[in-house]
């Protein structure tokens, strides 16, 4: 029960409330969650269950199981370690988004995002979060945090839940909902729709981070890893899906754009909780709670590149926490400068836009591939199979080998090369 929860913990973050609304907002709504409920279902879930059972097997972290399958394949647990790290850099700046908002609610709720983004408060913040994460990561308290997080997340759903139900009952929902439910078959067959989903997929469920290695390493019983992760993986999925039907719900019934990008939840929650009765109080527990889901996430994705620094280099955890802390900053600052006046950006894209699709998009989805790759052609299979049929009770039909085998890495591959040509 209490690593369901705590992998709970780690899944469920602002990828489910703020990520997963503005890719459906901006990859034509019903035509994206299809794809995406898709791959949750089978792609997520399968890779859930392996990283688990790698971590499980081999006792270790990433790098550590991927170096015990071939020596060199330390190399491609490095990979997703760089993944992660640039994936942390940029997570704090949403965080520092969500802090000054809790604030922007509470004093003057006037201050829209456009106006927000456009100073350095977010620098601010940023540099505010990442001293709070220190803190948290420094004094060892991540153990309490998640315990506060079962809580939060469960608030989390009491406030989500009501606010859904008033959002589907306003007038003009209804187009909200049909936007966010129905699919245009033609759309569906966009390979960058799929690749956004995979990314998506991977990013909300922590899969392909290294983080859910590490959390099956500090198991030693023989609970049922297919059985928690179905949980999981259903929670999360829950959580996105009722985020999206408010979303959507209040964007439509308020005339507002889908297609915002990365902005969207900071522009019409906001514009919802000045409008209803206690909209303050709501605003200021929706942020803090937000808050809350994304310090316990952020704190795991740091945990990846600290255990993998001190693996590396052998040095003390303290020394490695200081300098994660202080390149996280250092990374993160180009992110957090992109809305700035300076308007930091690579090409025509922001900087922050372009690590959220680079890093956060790809790089998980090529990292999740490489780890199945591995794990599914040079493990021994009897052995795998096995370890992850362990204390379930079930038996797995061989096809699943073949399907991590083949149709896993081929998938991804596929939709990312065809997205990146854009064909
Ligand atoms: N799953 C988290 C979210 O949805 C992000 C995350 C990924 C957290 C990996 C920890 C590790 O926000």
């Amino acid at each position: 029960m209490g690593f369901i929860l705590a992998s709970v913990g780690s899944a469920v973050g602002i990828g489910n409330i703020w990520r997963f609304p503005y890719l459906v907002g901006t990859n034509d709504g019903g035509a994206f969650l299809l794809p995406y409920m898709i791959i949750l279902a089978t792609f997520g879930l399968t890779l859930m269950v392996l990283e688990f059972a790698v971590g499980r097997y081999y006792q270790t972290s990433i790098i550590g199981c991927l170096a015990k399958i071939r020596r060199q394949f330390r190399w491609v647990g490095a990979f997703t370690v760089v993944v992660t790290f640039v994936v942390t850099s940029y997570y704090v700046v949403i965080l520092g988004w969500i802090l000054s908002f809790v604030f922007i609610m509470a004093i003057d709720p006037g201050i829209d995002f456009d106006s927000f983004s456009n100073s350095y408060y977010p620098v601010v913040a940023f540099f505010s979060v990442i001293a709070i994460n220190f803190v948290i990561i420094r004094k060892g308290v991540s153990g309490g945090i998640e315990k506060i997080n079962k809580v939060g997340v469960i608030l989390l759903i009491g406030i989500l839940v009501p606010l859904t139900i008033y959002a589907v009952l306003l007038p003009g929902s209804g187009d909200g909902i049909e936007f966010y439910l129905s699919t245009d078959l033609g759309r569906v067959m966009d390979p960058s729709i799929w690749s956004a989903a995979f990314g998506q997929a991977f990013f909300s469920l922590s899969v392909g981070f290294g983080t859910l290695v590490a959390y099956g390493s500090y198991l030693r019983n023989k609970s049922s890893l297919i059985r928690s992760s179905s949980v999981i993986v259903a929670f999360d999925t829950v959580i996105a899906f009722v985020a999206g039907l408010m979303i959507f719900s209040f964007l439509f019934s308020f005339g507002m754009e889908p297609d915002q990008g990365a902005s969207l939840v900071f522009k019409v929650m906001p514009a919802i909780f000045s409008q209803i009765e206690f909209g303050v109080v709501m605003a200021v527990l929706f942020f803090v709670l937000l808050l809350m889901a994304g310090l316990t996430s952020s704190v795991s994705l740091f945990q990846v590149p600290i255990a993998a620094v001190e693996d590396a280099t052998g040095m003390g955890r303290n020394r490695a926490v200081l300098i994660i802390t202080l390149l996280v900053a250092a990374v993160g600052l180009f992110s957090a400068l992109s809305y700035s006046p300076l308007g930091l950006s690579i090409g025509e894209t922001p900087v922050f836009d372009f690590m959220d699709s680079v890093f956060g998009g790809y790089g998980i989805s090529i990292s999740a591939m490489m780890f199945v790759v591995i794990v599914s052609w040079f493990m021994d299979k009897k052995k795998l199979i096995e370890h992850i049929q362990f204390g379930s009770g079930l038996r797995i039909p061989q096809f699943t080998l073949y399907f991590a085998r083949f149709v896993l890495p081929v998938a991804i591959a596929v939709t990312i090369v065809s997205s990146i040509l854009n064909l």
